[in-house]
């Protein structure tokens, strides 16, 4: 399989064609950003960390029935995947109060949601992903509403799995986002499932094993992406 054209490149990411029809390349570059990319940097080793913990998930996901767009790896920090017509939604799982949902609600951070909130924005730099609702979606047509069944009934799915699996190796699973495409007729889970993506917590210290160690300086990023992906892919009770 060859790499042919670039198709886009995002904030973090890099996607490119192939010689094969509906097979993309995916390249997890060092960029990080946050604030809605008002915060950039480049972090040299960080794409390789996420596509590492990513390739983990979506083949971990795909043994407990999940239909991703993960392929297979190619080398350090690049996946072939399915190619997806993205829906524009970012599909968030909270299962306790951090965030934006508890700037902008009466949460305290920290507070446990039980059950699980789903949390959908509209994926739109020009509009600053504003948070969505179900008529929302379909009145923009974004999803009909077996679609955006499937889409939920999916993401609590994976919380289920992901939730259990981090437990088990000390971390709790704060929130995360994922993005969903369609591929011939199928909904399959796409773009990351990484510390870009979610919210991480140590158990035992509460300390951020995420992203939110670059947004707020809380420490040496790297540092703890790399010890963070060696927890993920270590069985329970080594490397805690
Ligand atoms: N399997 C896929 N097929 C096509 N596009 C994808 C797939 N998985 C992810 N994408 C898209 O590729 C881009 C990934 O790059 P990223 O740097 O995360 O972009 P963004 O800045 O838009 O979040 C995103 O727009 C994402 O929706
Ligand atoms: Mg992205």
């Amino acid at each position: 399989m060859k790499q042919v054209d670039l198709l886009y490149t995002g904030k973090a990411k890099s996607v490119y064609r192939t010689d094969e029809p509906g097979i993309y390349i995916m390249k997890f570059r060092d960029d990080i950003t946050a604030f809605d990319g008002e915060k950039k940097d480049t972090l040299s080793g960080k794409g390789r960390y996420n596509a590492e913990v990513s390739t983990f998930f979506f083949r971990y996901l795909e043994e407990n029935g999940i239909r991703t767009h993960y392929i297979r790896s190619i080398e350090p920090g690049t996946i072939a995947v399915r190619g997806l017509e993205m829906i524009p939604l970012e599909v968030i799982v909270r299962n306790v109060a951090a965030g934006s949902i508890v700037r902008n609600y009466p949460f305290k951070e920290g507070e446990p949601l039980d059950p699980p909130v789903i949390v959908i924005d509209f994926k739109s730099d020009t509009h600053h992903d504003p948070m969505l609702n179900d008529d929302l979606i379909y009145a923009l047509n974004l999803a009909t509403p077996e679609e955006l069944d499937q889409i939920k009934a999916t993401a609590l799915a994976i919380n289920d799995i992901l939730r259990e699996y981090l437990d088990a190796r000390g971390i709790t699973l704060v929130d995360f986002k994922l993005e969903f495409g369609r591929y011939n007729g199928e909904i399959l889970v796409g773009d990351e499932i990484s510390m870009d993506s979610m919210r991480l917590w140590d158990k035992e210290t509460g300390a951020s094993l995420d992203k939110d160690v670059y947004r707020f300086n809380k420490g040496d990023v790297m540092e703890t992406y790399a010890g963070v992906a060696k927890r993920i892919l270590s069985p329970p009770g080594e490397s805690v």
